[in-house]
């Protein structure tokens, strides 16, 4: 039988064995990548349609960001923060300049980075805003996903993400995604700052109403409080533009950034702010052994010249609305709704059909990787090196998948 001489069953196997079952992957074992495609220990080749949660958003093994990898391999990979390191200053002044901002804190995981936009926004309203020590409140939205620490989980929404790891950290108020006017009757003077997601990825491509960004913005300016955008999963060309905020010409206090920062080489997140957020931290106050170690700056300053020549942004718009296009046809045939923007979607699968995990099985079988949430909605998330065809070729297995 050829089924019994594939190497996946096993493999996939070994992998559960000792690990915690925190994850429930698709089962597809992958060995190597490169640009939109991943392939398998079988030979089978798949089109990567969720590119590490946009972390791969230059493709898998871009070859600037793995020839700045190699090279850096060869010369310094960690000095620590004890010490400057000549990769540094180059990182933090391009990425601070992308992001139209003096300061960068260089960190590793998404989480980090919101960690670290809470603890500026704290220390902001304590000494800055002039809050009562200890009464600082951050709004978020509900449905919102910010990571897994027990302070972010804390706000969390998601049930699954949230119960038993209590004592939950107090200071978070949480308001409907999207409803300016909850937000508002929802601060008072001793909000610090709202953190919000400009589009919510985990929630499956959320996008807020027209208007929504720009009213937070205007109402953080009325009542003194700082807009911490995490644009981990949303920014860094994904929706077309350098950052999702932008969509309303919007330009929030913090960007938190992540994931695609990285090149999908190395874990980088920052957080990027003036020097009258950002300077409220002095030496020994917060830090990371490995956060802006020198192979991470040398990966990251290469994404960051990347984006500023904007042929990614470009691409993300332009691919997007054919993706888009495709994908709205589907509409009545299966799906029940399409949103999102750029390269980014959220498609609603009628659940009489099937749940996502299942359209997600099918399209795995036909070769296309995607990720489900939330019952019946798959999020697809290509890397902006995807081509016309590959996207074509996508929508299509999904029509089949429907279809069939
Ligand atoms: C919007 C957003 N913020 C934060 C995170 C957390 O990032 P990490 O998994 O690198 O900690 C994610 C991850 O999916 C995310 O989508």
């Amino acid at each position: 039988m050829i089924e019994d001489m594939l190497r996946t069953p096993a493999a996939v196997r070994d992998a559960e064995r000792h690990t915690a079952h925190n994850y429930h992957p698709l089962p597809v074992v992958i060995s190597s990548a490169e640009g939109a495609w991943v392939t398998d220990v079988d030979g089978r080749r798949y089109l990567d349609c969720l590119a590490g949660y946009s972390a791969l958003n230059f493709g898998h093994r871009h070859p600037t960001l793995i020839a700045a990898a190699h090279a850096q391999l060869d010369r310094l990979t960690l000095t620590s923060r004890a010490f400057v390191h000549d990769q540094f200053a180059d990182f933090c002044r391009e990425l601070a300049a992308l992001c139209g901002k003096d300061l960068v804190l260089p960190m590793n995981t998404g989480a980090e980075a919101v960690e670290t936009g809470i603890k500026v926004a704290r220390k902001w309203g304590y000494q800055v805003k002039g809050v009562p020590d200890g009464q600082a409140t951050i709004v978020v939205a509900d449905g919102n996903f910010h990571g897994r620490t027990t302070t972010i989980v804390s706000f969390s929404t998601d049930e699954d993400a949230r119960a038993d790891f209590g004592p939950y950290t107090p200071g978070f108020r949480i308001v409907p995604y999207g409803d300016l006017a909850a937000l508002a009757e929802a601060v008072d003077e001793h909000t610090v700052a709202v953190l919000l997601e400009p589009i919510q990825g985990e929630q499956g491509v959320v996008v807020p109403p027209e208007g929504y960004l720009a009213g937070v913005r205007r109402l953080c300016d009325e009542r003194s409080m700082l807009f911490i955008a995490d644009e981990i999963q949303s920014g860094l060309g994904r929706t077309g533009a350098t950052f999702a905020c932008e969509q309303e010409g919007v330009v929030p206090d913090v960007y938190l950034l992540g994931k695609a920062l990285g090149g999908g080489i190395v874990p980088v997140s920052a957080v990027a702010a003036d020097a009258a957020v950002l300077g409220v931290l002095k030496p020994g106050q917060h830090g990371s052994t490995f956060g802006g170690n020198p192979l991470a700056c040398a990966v990251a300053t290469e994404v960051v010249r990347l984006l500023a020549t904007g042929e990614f942004q470009r691409r993300s718009a332009e691919l997007g609305e054919r993706l888009h296009a495709g994908l709205r046809d589907l509409v009545g045939k299966g799906l029940v709704a399409v949103r999102g923007r750029g390269l980014w979607v959220g498609l609603d699968i009628d659940p009489a059909l099937m749940s996502g995990r299942e359209a997600c099985e099918r399209l795995m079988e036909r070769g296309v990787l995607a990720k489900d949430t939330h019952g019946s909605t798959i999020r697809l998330a290509p890397p902006l090196v995807i081509t016309e065809e590959e996207i074509d070729h996508a929508v299509a297995q999904l029509a089949a998948v429907l279809g069939g």
